[in-house]
């Protein structure tokens, strides 16, 4: 037994004996901050033990507009009323989008992953959870966990990207930093696992729409990170605004609690998505608030977010018999329980202090500077410190956009442009031509007089978020054009490209002699490219997701199933069957990305050709490795990744599955031997109905530098 837990239980229990039903309902009750003169009325709900939880922003898709400071005397009162004056004197815990950052704004998400690096993206987090808690937020809606392999959805840049193992491994960091090592203390903050489960594959990534989402589909790519969360420790989930199948998540019991509690184990709280309880109407699964409040709280879903479903409707229903008072028990018990773990009773108040930023702002540059790929370099990065370098293009002195979407408290004015980073390092021997127009003629001088010329492109950020889907997955006509331009003055062109999401590269790689995908990457986004533009770092960032030539060629993803016939043009085979006007094959596959120097990879070896399917059940595992040499130059960071591919098995597998990645520094002619150890949970998969299964039979293992690798070797478990 464990003690603590048992306290808590007890605490719960006592609490909720006193409750009265509409008490109990408060507690699952989240509104958004009011505004101006509702603010009183607000305060008198609070009174009234009403409120549970307040979200603190304004509107569905807070992560667009902005927000303003934090009043943290505000939230302080409602707390003061909510001890003191409400019935239980329960607190009220507080919910923020604090997405990838706070006042100290990190790289978007899908960057994050890019760094391959989940170590340095929960340091990254722990700093985030500091100065989110010292302005009194309890709980943020993060991590963004949806696997996606659509780039035209706007919110493909929250989460991991298109790879399960890439999205556990997010997972359990973000979650690690987020709630710290104790989530009791007041500098730990509860993090949000969402949005489950689904949202990433809203069809023709148009944001909000339906999923068509086969179950073993389900278990084998989309589930793995939210199993994750919950195993780090994740004390609440998100439901998706999306239906999956024809359910609509928020009133799926199936999803909610079948597949989230019963077979991920989860035992926490959920909340749901904004106004997705009422929702429900729309989609066409209730009639009425009162039988979406019940559909909602039956699936499983505790907490409603902002259309006061669950408040105004959930008494009447368990008046008409629709929801039982015990399964209204069951949620404010999770609910209870969470804000107790929590430490809520114990620090209720936010004591705002000065905060030194100091280290967060270097460990943004460093994930920054980590998450950076390197996707070309025909003899032009580094840039010699001697070299004249032209600077050019809508992103040289941009701020904004560089912070990314979702940014409720980083401010644009305190972001320095890439224009500013460069002149630091380069002095004077940087010409910033025209970098706020794109207008031409005066350009063609400095060009002329540039040895390289930077072009600093990209999309902006009202481009990417939730609700900003595009159809065209290009840079603009105009920045197009940019490039083309640039390259009839044969001097060396650097595409430096300050995306959210992936874009098709057939139309501009070509035109560039290199090309740095830099994302939207913070605070501290613009420092770090100076650095790796001018050789202080060297690029270490792979991609999470594809990139493909076109937009048509989407969905375009490595984990994918073989054809049977002779068709599989991710790798390669036949490509000019797929398609008979285009190749697509991606641009750049998953995993890939150059550094400043070459790694040259020996044939992995393994300890053992065979192992029992017993010995793996028993826990035993294998060793296989590779060793990794840093031909060149530079010392540099290497992504050593490992895949699988289970040869012949009862059911269809990926042609590659990620299983492991090491990122390790190599000095300039060193070797290191990289060594993963696999066993049962690398080397199965889920049936349809969510039983994880290892077959018996061959395995082929590839350790390289991408998902294309062909370095392999093979072992069959007996
Ligand atoms: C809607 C978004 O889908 C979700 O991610 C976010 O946390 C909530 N709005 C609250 O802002």
């Amino acid at each position: 037994m464990n003690t603590m837990t048992d306290d808590v239980k007890v605490r719960v229990e006592k609490i909720i004996s006193k409750m009265s039903l509409r008490a109990k309902i408060g507690q699952l009750n989240q509104p958004e901050t009011p505004v101006g003169s509702e603010a009183e009325e607000f305060k008198n709900a609070v009174r009234r033990g009403e409120i549970g939880s307040v979200l603190m922003s304004v509107g569905a898709t807070a992560g667009n507009d902005a927000q303003g400071e934090i009043n943290v005397d505000f939230y302080n009162e409602l707390q003061r009323i909510a001890v003191e004056e409400s019935p239980d004197g329960i607190p009220i815990l507080f919910g923020r989008d604090v997405i990838h950052g706070h006042k100290t704004v990190f790289p978007i998400p899908l960057a994050m992953a890019a760094s391959f690096n989940p170590e340095l993206v929960g340091k990254c987090y722990r700093d985030i959870a500091v100065e989110a808690t010292n302005d009194g937020i309890h709980w943020t809606f993060t991590p963004m966990l949806d696997l996606c392999r659509d780039p035209r959805w706007g919110r493909i840049i929250e989460g991991p990207g298109e790879d399960p193992y890439v999205g556990a491994a997010i997972a359990r960091a973000i979650v690690g930093g987020v709630q710290g090592d104790d989530i009791s203390k007041s500098d730990s903050m509860l993090a949000c696992a969402k949005h489950f489960i689904g949202y990433g594959a809203s069809e023709g990534g148009r944001d909000y729409h339906r999923t068509e989402i086969s179950d073993y589909s389900l278990y084998n790519y989309y589930l793995p990170a939210f199993r994750a969360a919950v195993k780090a420790g994740a004390l609440t989930v998100m439901s998706s605004f999306n239906d999956v199948n024809g359910q609509p998540v928020t009133s799926s019991k199936k999803y909610l609690t079948d597949i989230l509690r019963d077979k991920a184990g989860f035992d926490g709280f959920v909340v749901s998505d904004y106004d997705a309880v009422t929702q429900l109407i729309k989609q066409g699964v209730a009639e009425t608030p009162e039988q979406c409040a019940a559909l909602s709280i039956n699936a499983g879903l505790d907490m409603d977010m902002h259309d006061r479903c669950y408040i105004d409707y959930l008494e009447n229903a368990v008046k008409s018999g629709t929801v039982s008072e015990a399964v209204i028990d069951e949620a404010v018990r999770r609910v209870l329980t969470v804000k107790i773990k929590a430490g809520l009773f114990e620090h209720p108040f936010a004591e705002r202090k000065e905060l030194d930023r100091t280290s967060h702002l270097a460990d943004a540059r460093a994930l920054a500077t980590e998450s950076a790929v390197l996707l070309k370099n025909e003899g032009v990065l580094p840039i010699a410190k001697s070299a004249k370098v032209g600077l050019i293009g809508p992103f040289a002195n941009e701020r904004r956009s560089l912070l990314g979407s979702w940014t409720l408290d980083g401010k644009a004015e305190e972001t320095p442009t890439l224009a500013e980073e460069m002149r630091k390092a380069a002095g004077d021997k940087l010409n910033v031509i025209n970098s706020s127009t794109l207008a031409w003629d005066s350009t063609n001088k400095n060009i002329a007089a540039s040895d390289v010329v930077v072009l600093a492109i990209g999309e902006s950020w009202t481009a990417t978020g939730e609700s900003r889907a595009v159809s065209d997955i290009t840079i603009s006509a105009d920045q197009k054009a940019l490039i083309k331009k640039a390259k009839t003055y044969g001097k060396k062109t650097v595409g430096v490209i300050f995306c959210g999401r992936p874009i098709a590269m057939e139309e501009i790689s070509g035109d560039l002699d290199a090309v740095v995908y830099v994302w939207h990457a913070g605070s501290e986004a613009a420092g770090a490219v100076s650095d790796i533009l001018f050789g202080v770092s060297s690029p270490s960032g792979r991609l999470p997701v594809t990139l493909p030539r076109r937009a048509t060629h989407i969905p375009l993803y490595y984990n994918v199933t073989s054809s049977g016939r002779p068709v599989d043009c991710y790798y390669g085979e036949n490509p000019g069957n797929c398609y008979v006007d285009s190749m697509p094959v991606p641009c750049y596959p998953f995993g890939f990305g150059l550094t400043y120097t070459e790694f040259e990879y020996s044939a992995p070896v393994c300890e053992s050709d065979k192992i029992s399917l017993s010995d793996l059940e028993a826990g035993k595992r294998i060793t296989v490795s590779a060793d990794v040499k840093n031909t060149g130059a530079v010392t540099a960071k290497e992504t050593v990744q490992l895949y699988i591919r289970d040869v012949c098995a009862s059911l269809m597998r990926p042609m590659r599955e990620l299983k492991g990645f090491k990122k390790t520094q190599i000095a300039s002619g060193g070797t290191v031997k990289v060594s993963f150890d696999i066993g049962y949970d690398d080397l199965g998969f889920y049936d349809e109905s969510g039983n994880y299964v290892v077959e018996k039979g061959k395995i082929k293992l590839f350790i390289g530098k991408n998902c294309l690798t062909e370095n392999q070797t093979e072992i069959e478990i007996i």
